[in-house]
């Protein structure tokens, strides 16, 4: 269970890769950027500021983005001197061992795969909104998840019969992650060109809204300032409902919109020089969206009042209170934002696969995970699997348990992470790193500390749903992980003869 895989070994898989090198520094802010701006802020911060924590919403966003800039820091340290596909994956394969590599893999299928749903459902929300716009009504019954009553401004949708509308699927939501994944086995460099330009159109819609309506709310500061009355509403009494522990409810809720940084660190094997650029990549990314959100938030809550915000458009609810001569400006917005949740969705899936296809090189998972395409030079069964998945979750689950369990998974991931960072620190001291996370150790230690904390702000009952998950994962991994495992059996046919070899890789180091 604490079988490690040798630094020069990863190193070494890293140089006989399939994939192409292909993504610079700056590809890699895009890649982060694509994966970060998307449903946190385009759909949840509204739930988050009308149920939980009101105009302080603002100080969710705060403490979410230094709970991810202590792991931010802590993957810049590990991918500046592990700059291998499979991300927190393979750094913990290679500090902690096996054992927290396979828990490491389970925790990513929540942030990875099940994050792409979440934002699926997001896209739906808004592209079924827009057609709305446009006069084209999707059938009611299509647009959410399995057995739950449509509401529209927190009331039932009768039907012409008067009863409540119950929703079977969410068939916007299924088609987008199918699209995807089809782009995605077509290969990564014709995606990321895709992805840069819709990175572009995201910024600038996001840019926009700032500029307009941020302009509009200094104008009529004197009214506007009311919706900012009280900032932190009184608590209802039920836990996470307003007060500071709403606010800490909403959190770990918009921790959601930063999920995505470290996509960057699952490229490693992409990137043309990962020591250098994976660092600049993951930091630059998480930088420039949380200047961004905080923005968008105090924006969003003073010109509107955070109560009218929970619709699945809440950006563009902002919008319409500028009047309608604005209407275009709304519609910009939304389509602004179908873009921008399409390329967060390319990019968790694309994360996703390259996690199952390093997974599968290493025995953890069957063969086919690794298979690549001999002409898109892709894992195409792996990407169609990964679709499969993420478009059913998508279709058939709800946005908000989706997204909590998202935000479990990849709290308790960001911990191990900053766990990796001790840990490497003491068993390879000597190991060259492109770059340190400062103040070592209080910072990984806070992050262990923080990650874990925001864990238990979230609803008992996603909870529970999460600690069955981790059992079905240990039991796997007893079942199957363990006996297929490359390293288990032996096999070192990766096994560098000509890479500098650290002392501490010693055989039974
Ligand atoms: N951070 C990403 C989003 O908000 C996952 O959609």
């Amino acid at each position: 269970m604490l079988a490690r895989k040798s630094v020069a070994q990863v190193q070494h898989e890293t140089e006989t890769s399939q994939l192409k090198r292909t993504l610079g520094p700056w590809n890699l802010v895009f890649l982060g950027i694509g994966c970060i701006i998307g449903a946190g802020i385009f759909v949840r911060t509204g739930n988050a500021a009308a149920l939980h924590a009101g105009p302080a919403v603002l100080l969710s966003f705060l403490i979410a983005g230094v709970v991810c800039a202590l792991a931010g820091l802590c993957y810049a340290e590990l991918s500046s001197s592990l700059p291998v596909s499979g991300s927190a994956y393979t750094y913990s394969y290679t500090t902690i061992g096996e054992f927290a590599a396979w828990i490491m893999g389970a925790l990513l299928l929540l942030e990875y795969g099940l994050a792409a749903s979440v934002v699926a459902v997001g896209w739906s929300g808004y592209v079924v909104s827009l057609l709305g716009d446009w006069g084209i009504q999707v059938p009611l019954e299509l647009t959410g998840p399995a057995g739950h009553a449509l509401m529209r401004d927190g009331k039932a949708v009768l039907d012409a019969a008067g009863n409540p509308v119950t929703t079977i699927f969410n068939l916007p939501a299924f088609l987008i992650c199918m699209a995807l994944t089809a782009l995605l086995v077509i290969g990564v460099s014709e995606s990321a060109k895709v992805n840069n330009v819709i990175v572009a159109i995201k910024m600038a819609v996001i840019i926009a809204f700032i500029l307009i309506v941020g302009w509009y709310c200094i104008q009529h500061f004197d009214t506007l300032s009311a919706n900012w009355k009280p900032f932190i509403p009184e608590p209802t009494g039920e836990k996470g409902e307003f007060g500071w522990s709403g606010i800490l409810r909403a959190a770990s809720i918009v921790f959601f919109a930063y999920i995505g940084f470290e996509a960057v660190s699952t490229a490693g094997q992409e990137a043309k020089n990962p020591k250098r650029d994976l660092p600049f990549g993951i930091i630059g990314s998480l930088l420039v969206c949380t200047i961004l959100y905080i923005l968008v938030s105090i924006v969003m809550t003073l010109i509107v009042n955070y109560k009218s915000l929970n619709v699945p458009d809440p950006v563009a609810v902002a919008v319409d209170a500028l009047g309608p001569q604005w209407g275009w400006f709304a519609k910009t917005i939304k389509i602004g934002a179908i873009v921008g949740l399409t390329s967060v969705i390319l990019v968790l899936m694309y994360g996703q696969t390259r996690i199952f296809y390093t997974m599968a090189r290493d025995g953890l998972l069957p063969k086919v995970f690794a298979t690549i395409h001999p002409k898109f030079k892709t894992p195409w069964v792996n990407t169609l699997l990964v679709g499969l998945i993420t478009a059913s979750a998508g279709a058939f689950f709800d946005i908000n348990t989706l997204g909590d369990m998202t935000s479990v998974g990849t709290l308790a991931a960001f911990g191990i992470v900053c766990l990796a960072v001790i840990w490497l620190r003491r068993t390879h001291p000597d190991l060259p790193r492109g770059f340190r996370v400062p103040m070592y150790p209080v910072l990984p230690a806070l992050g262990i500390v923080a990650c874990f904390a925001l864990i238990f702000t979230v609803e008992t009952r996603v909870l529970i749903f999460f600690g069955w998950y981790a059992i079905a994962a240990i039991i796997l991994y007893f079942l199957y992980g363990m006996h297929n495992s490359m390293l288990h059996k032996g096999v070192t046919s990766n096994a560098p003869h000509d890479l500098p070899a650290y002392k501490e890789d010693a055989p039974g180091a």
